[in-house]
């Protein structure tokens, strides 16, 4: 099959199959090996993968949302309340249940995380070369029964425009990953981020992939004190995190 004939020319212009490069679709999203071998999706309707391509799928959640969200220190002291705002293929949650599970710890992490497509949790379970592999099998238990030893999850399929506004606050990390502010304009909204402010805990951080000047500009406006993550390994930019101001 011809990828052109999927997606259309603009992913020849993107570059994002490599000749050769083995691919599989499932509806408006388009499987690719991203640069740490790690799969991502290309979706057909933002035009846009999933993940940074260059930096991988898995070395991205890692170095850009989990890493600089000091839950791995803050697991041995208290229960933590994560938000993950788009859940995607979920790298965010399964990065998180792996580097946590590794650590003994008496304490219990909830993860609230929120996307609008109903096929993902499906293709989540299907998709068995997804890595981590032990932060999937976490993953996957609580996606099938909510909750995995010290583990639980709530997934919501629904806009995260409307959930934001029911939630209970307190949360020790928001990960903020949808679609980038040109293809997914409505939730790089100030509301949104004045919202997930107040949705933090004391000392609670939200960290996203993006660490452009317009979209630090809109945090700063909603009360949040952004700095850079560490750069990953063939990432070009620094993500963000940001705590109240
Ligand atoms: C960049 S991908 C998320 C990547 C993901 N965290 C991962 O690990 O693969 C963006 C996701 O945002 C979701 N999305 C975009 N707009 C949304 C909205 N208004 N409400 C809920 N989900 C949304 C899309 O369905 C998509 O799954």
């Amino acid at each position: 099959m011809n990828p052109k004939s999927i997606i259309g020319e603009n992913i020849e212009k993107e570059s994002l199959f490599p000749s050769g490069l083995p691919f599989k679709s499932y509806n408006d999203k388009v499987l690719l090996v991203s640069g740490d071998g790690s799969i991502t999706f290309y979706n057909t309707r933002y035009r846009q993968s999933y993940r940074a391509l260059s930096t991988g799928a898995y070395t991205e959640s890692l170095m850009k949302f989990f890493i600089p969200s000091g839950l791995l220190e803050k697991t041995v002291n208290k229960d933590l309340r994560v938000l993950d705002v788009c859940f995607g293929l979920g790298y965010n949650c399964a990065v998180a249940f792996d580097r946590l599970s590794s650590v003994s710890s008496p304490y219990r992490v909830h993860v609230v995380s929120i996307d609008k497509d109903e096929t993902l949790p499906e293709l989540v379970n299907t998709l068995k070369i997804l890595f981590p592999t032990k932060g999937y099998g976490i993953l996957r238990k609580c996606l099938a029964t909510g909750r995995c030893g010290r583990f639980s999850m709530e997934l919501h399929i629904r806009n995260a425009l409307e959930v934001i506004w029911d939630l209970r606050g307190n949360f020790d990390a928001v990960f903020f990953d949808p679609f980038s502010q040109p293809r997914n304009p409505e939730m790089w909204h100030l509301d949104v981020f004045k919202r997930l402010r107040e949705l933090l805990a004391e000392g609670g951080k939200l960290l996203t992939y993006a660490g452009g000047k317009k979209v630090r500009r809109i945090m700063e406006e909603a009360g949040l004190n952004p700095s850079d993550t560490p750069i990953a390994r063939g990432a070009f930019m620094p993500g963000t995190v940001a705590v109240r101001s």
